[in-house]
This record gives structure tokens, sequence and C-alpha cells, in this order.
């Protein structure tokens, strides 16, 4: 449903997308997981038909976004980062007005606006001004505005971001709806627990590259392992110990500050008995881990 071959986004001296690949089947779940300025955006932007491409090629539904932006447009719902929502209007108006717009009749664009609003549980909230929302349905109402033509595939830059933890379930159930309901998906992410809930596969990202693809779990055996040892040193002394001693062994040491972690070669649980002045806890792997291994840098706080 989407191909995405060798493509290049460049500004200026800024290389924002550097030569990346990917697919999405029918009725998937893909997910773009990086840090801040990995590329996400601009290559969404770029599938949407909003954005030129440097080089490469991106077909949608098999349609050329360089030479039928439009098209793609017409199969293609978009939720950018930042919301941009007509403040002057109530919230139905606001999704008429997008339906109709989008080339439903007025009726047409009504009746469907107040079903993707009771969809995403904002129906006692339909005569309220935008401006008056909080900022999670706010969020709601920019997917729903994305749904409101029922396009086959759904662009998501950021769906959850800024979301309380309630809000956030809110937006992940009605996205398995959606999935269920066999719509096409492609979602940028910086929540680990978000792309491991939602995605059936994924491409991690950084620096304009994808660095690994695969379904979340996958990604977890292959770079973290089931049990990761998350380990507190006291000292410096207490470190330079875990180095030595993890020197010779198939052990993999990542130190992220006053934290490390401990990752064994067959993703067991990694045998640390006897070390002193360390505090270990173990726990399950995950894509936090793998991101940590691929790049050398914690996906937070970046
Ligand atoms: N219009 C632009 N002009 C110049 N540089 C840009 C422009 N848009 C993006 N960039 C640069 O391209 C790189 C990738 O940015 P992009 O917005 O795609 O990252 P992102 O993965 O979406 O990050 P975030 O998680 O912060 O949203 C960054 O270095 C950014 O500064
Ligand atoms: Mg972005």
């Amino acid at each position: 449903m989407i191909r995405v071959t060798n493509l290049y986004k460049r500004f200026g001296d800024i290389h924002a997308v550097n030569g990346i690949s990917f697919e999405v089947k029918k009725g998937e779940t893909y997910g773009l997981l990086g840090p801040n300025g990995a590329g996400k955006t601009t290559t969404m932007r770029m599938l949407s038909a909003l954005s030129p491409l440097t080089s490469g090629s991106i077909t949608v539904g098999g349609i050329d976004v360089t030479k039928h932006g439009r098209e793609v447009r017409k199969i293609l719902g978009v939720v950018t980062q930042h919301d941009g929502h007509d403040s002057g209007l109530t919230v139905l108006q606001n999704l008429s007005l997008h339906g109709y717009l989008e080339g439903l009749s007025l009726k047409q664009a009504k009746v469907r606006a107040v079903e993707v609003l009771t969809f995403f549980g904002l129906e006692d909230r339909a005569g309220a001004n935008v401006y008056e929302l909080s900022g999670g349905m706010k969020r709601r109402l920019a997917i729903s505005r994305a749904l409101l033509t029922q396009p086959p595939v759904v662009v998501l830059d950021e769906p959850t971001t800024g979301l309380d933890p309630q809000s956030r379930n809110r937006v992940w159930e009605q996205l398995a709806v959606m999935k269920r309901a066999g719509v096409t998906v492609l979602m940028s992410t910086h929540y680990m627990e978000e792309a491991a809930t939602l995605c059936d596969r994924l491409a991690i990202m950084d620096h304009g590259r994808i660095l690994d693809e695969g379904a979340p779990d996958a990604l977890v055996d292959q770079h973290a392992g089931e049990e990761v040892a998350q380990v507190r040193t006291e000292s410096e002394t207490a470190l330079a110990a875990l180095r030595e001693r993890l020197a010779d062994t198939p052990y993999r040491l990542h130190e992220v500050g006053a934290m490390a972690t401990v990752t064994s070669e067959n993703g067991k649980r990694p045998d640390l008995t006897g070390l002193t002045g360390v505090r270990v806890t173990y726990r399950q792997g995950n894509l936090e881990d793998v991101f940590l291994a691929l790049t050398g840098r914690e996906l937070r706080d970046e």
C-alpha cells in the first residue's frame, strides 16, 4: 500500500532523510520510531505530497506521489504533528466544513462528522469552540478529521505526543479499531510503548536513516533479549569493576549516565552475581534497549 524507495531529503546542508526504503502492506500498522530530528515528519510530509522529494520515489496505493500528488491525497488521511484547526468554528462545523472541502455533500459531511465524533468520544463537545478543547481532545479531533472521508491509508505524525496516559489510551483504542477495519496506518512516535503496542512492524530511525526494521518483538529479541539487567553503580570504582568483569564475556554493557544495562548474547538473564557496590534489577528487554544497542544513545530526552 505504501512503497518508499531510496528516499532523500536535503535542506541545505542538512540531510533530513538520508536514503530510506520501506514498504507498508495493506492493513498493516507501520511505525517510524526515532528521537527528535530523526526525519520522521520530513518523511511523512513527502509521503503526503506536502513537500517535494530531493530524490527517490514514493507510491501510495500504487500511485506515484511526485506525479499524482492530488490523487494520493484523495486516498490518504493525514494527521500532522501540530494540529491546525480553524478556531472560529465549533467542533462540528470544523469537521463538516472539512468533509465538504474534501468532496462530500454538505449532508454527508454532517452525517460523517457526527459518526467520527461519536467514534472518538467527542459527541458531547460537538457544539464547543475548538479553542475550548483540551490538548487530548484536539488531538482526537485531528484524527477524526483525517478519518472523515474513510481513507484506506492514514498517516499519523506523533498521534499522542503531549497527551496524558488516559487520553493516550483512548487514542490507542481507536487506532486498534481502525486497524481492525482494515485501514493501513503509517505512524511516527518516540514512545517505545506506543510503537510496541500498536505497530505490526516498525523502522528504528535516527539521523535520516533506518537502522533496522521488523516486528517489535523480533527487534527486541535480536538487539536486547528477553531479560536485561539494569545496574546502578554506587561509585566509579564499582563501575570500573563492572566493566572489567564484563570485558571478556559475551555480555554487552551500555552505560547511560549513572545507570547501565547489561544484555547477554543469547538474550537470557546475564549472570552478575558476586559484584559489589552495584544494585541489579532485571526486567524485560524493550525497544528502548534496541535503540540504545543500535545507536549507543537513549531514545528519551533527546
Ligand atoms: N523546513 C525545514 N528547513 C530546514 N531544516 C528542516 C526543515 N524541516 C526539518 N528540518 C530538519 O530536518 C531534520 C529532520 O527533522 P524532522 O522534523 O523530520 O524530524 P522528526 O523525526 O519529525 O523529529 P521530532 O520527533 O522532533 O518531530 C532536522 O534536523 C530538522 O532540523
Ligand atoms: Mg516530527
